[in-house]
């Protein structure tokens, strides 16, 4: 009986881990086009010439990153644009972006137009 239930449970907690982790993702991506992350960053966090690329960076380096912004810690006077937009975000929020930007996945379903997503840049 035992050797049964074990499959089972680890089952149960393996999904449940994995809705997690989902749910984080989907929260992030909520969180990342509302507060105008995309307007900089793009639409696939792909960055460009002067704005930095955030898809599949490290998990401890974005963590860092903007926990810094939020605390109004810049090693560059460039960084300080993050301020305004770190600052709203909770310690919550900010596990919820990384999530999204650590595993993020282009979204292929055609919905967005990425052409023209980035403010200031000629494509
Ligand atoms: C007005 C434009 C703008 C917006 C909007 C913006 N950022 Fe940034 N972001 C920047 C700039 C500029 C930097 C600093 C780039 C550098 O260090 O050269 C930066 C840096 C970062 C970094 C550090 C990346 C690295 O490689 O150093 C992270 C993480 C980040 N932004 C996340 C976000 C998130 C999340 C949002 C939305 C809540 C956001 N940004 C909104 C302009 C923006």
């Amino acid at each position: 009986m035992k050797v049964i239930l074990l499959p089972i449970l680890l089952m149960i907690l393996g999904v449940n881990l994995l809705a997690q982790k989902n749910n984080s993702y989907e929260k992030g991506r909520t969180l990342y086009y509302e507060n105008g992350c995309a307007n900089c960053h793009g639409t696939n966090a792909e960055g460009s010439g002067y704005y930095p690329k955030l898809a599949n960076k490290k998990k401890n380096f974005l963590t860092k990153k903007l926990n810094n912004f939020k605390n109004g810690i810049a090693t560059t006077q460039k960084q300080e644009i993050m301020f305004t937009f770190a600052k709203s975000l909770s310690k919550e929020d900010i596990k919820n972006i990384v999530s999204f930007l650590v595993h993020f996945k282009k979204d292929d379903s055609g919905q967005y137009d990425v052409q023209e997503d980035l403010l200031g840049v000629d494509f």
